[in-house]
């Protein structure tokens, strides 16, 4: 069976953050294979409107997979098939999400622990469906229960064109490295194409994890959520090291993308608002790592995983995009929706560093989500 990706990158299932827009923009950056936010076949299958949406596929996605929470084939497998009438090129079963909504359903990383009963949805859907079906496997439910060498074997098994493997368990949620050890030992154990999953921020790393694992695929979560060029750096083998003024426009060209999906209207302008503002949670942390630079501490413990401390800088801008609190964060979504240009985004951003609060206050919120 042919590999489902037809790229070695896959943007990863992000809930809010892998709205259409923002996979536009991947795109625009050399992103292949994209994919939906997690939908739950239930409410799919019963037409909720909501969950529909998330079905829609970009006209410039070349290759757009739709992720499914579901207990049983009953609900997966029509629910795949709203996904496929409406352009999704595969369908991938989520079997990671640690979120209590999913688990306490039987869904997501809840199937980790009831291996016979994944294969059983799998064997019905690859049976059921034209189109190739891929699992997102965590390494187990919990550290004491690391199981993925027997749900990657038992999805092979049930045919399933490919499996990405989350190289933490759902107890560790995001506070270890991902084990790309344990992904390794999984690509050389399956015939499917696997591809890693975990703590991908630079194009060095992408290249280490590739060659330590072996692996047909790398999948970027959080990495792509704070600079969505990593697909061009990844493909490119370099830093791009963008300026803060080719970042705004980066950033406006998002605002531009939600205000053609979301509407000019007031409803429609709050919920670009609303996003883009969200977007900031992860846009903020970005900072260069050159590779030499960092490549060695990289290889000590992924950047991702390292507390990072924004580069020292007394340039406005700078401080601006750097800002973690919630607050600015909607402030710079508004002024980079309403701004006529780049220029005019750029002024208005560094009139914001007045307003920004003393270094140490509280942000407000966390950026790393519960992720499956
Ligand atoms: C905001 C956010 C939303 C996520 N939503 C999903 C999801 O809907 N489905 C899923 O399988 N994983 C989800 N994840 C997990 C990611 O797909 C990925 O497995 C995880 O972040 C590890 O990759 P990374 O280290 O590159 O971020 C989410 C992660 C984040 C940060």
């Amino acid at each position: 069976m042919p590999s489902p990706w037809p790229d070695s990158l896959i943007l990863a299932p992000l809930t809010k953050g892998g709205n259409l827009p923002f996979r536009r923009l991947c795109v625009d950056f050399g992103a292949v294979v994209t994919m939906s936010e997690m939908a739950f076949a239930g409410p799919l299958v019963r037409g909720f409107r909501k969950e529909l949406a998330l079905l829609r596929k970009g006209p410039t996605e070349p290759c757009f997979g739709v992720q499914l929470a579901a207990s049983k084939p009953e609900t997966a497998i029509p629910a795949a098939r709203a996904a496929l009438e409406r352009g999704a090129a595969f369908i991938d079963l989520n079997a990671g999400c640690p979120i209590p909504e999913a688990v306490h359903k039987g869904m997501g990383a809840y199937l980790l622990d009831r291996p016979r009963h994944l294969e059983r949805i799998l064997q019905e859907m690859t049976r059921a469906l034209e189109a190739p079906v891929t699992v997102k496997l965590r390494s187990g439910f919990k550290d004491s229960r690391i199981n993925v060498m027997e749900t990657s074997r038992l999805a092979e098994e049930a045919g399933v064109a490919g499996i990405v493997v989350h190289g933490r368990t759902r107890e560790q949620r995001y506070t270890r490295a991902a084990d790309w050890d344990l992904v390794g030992q999984v690509v050389k154990a399956r015939k499917v194409p696997v591809a890693g999953n975990g703590d991908i921020l630079t194009w060095y790393e992408a290249r280490d994890r590739l060659t330590q694992s072996g692996a047909a695929g790398l999948m970027l979560g959080r990495g792509a959520l704070i600079k969505p060029w990593l697909f061009q750096e990844i493909h490119e083998g370099r830093e791009l090291a963008l300026s803060a003024s080719q970042r705004v426009a980066v950033y406006r060209r998002l605002a531009g993308y939600f205000r053609e999906h979301f509407g000019e209207d007031e409803h429609g302008r709050q919920r670009s608002v609303d996003f883009l503002g969200w977007h900031f949670a992860f846009f903020h942390r970005y900072r260069p790592l050159p590779a030499e630079e960092w490549l060695e501490r990289s290889r000590e413990h992924p950047l991702l995983q390292t507390r990072l401390d924004p580069v020292p800088t007394e340039d406005p801008l700078e401080m601006v995009l750097a800002c973690p609190a919630t607050s600015i964060h909607r402030r710079i979504a508004e002024i980079l929706l309403l701004s006529g240009d780049d220029g005019e985004a750029e002024e208005r951003l560094v009139e914001l560093a007045c307003e920004l609060p003393p270094r140490g206050e509280s942000p407000g919120r966390t950026e790393d989500q519960a992720g499956g």
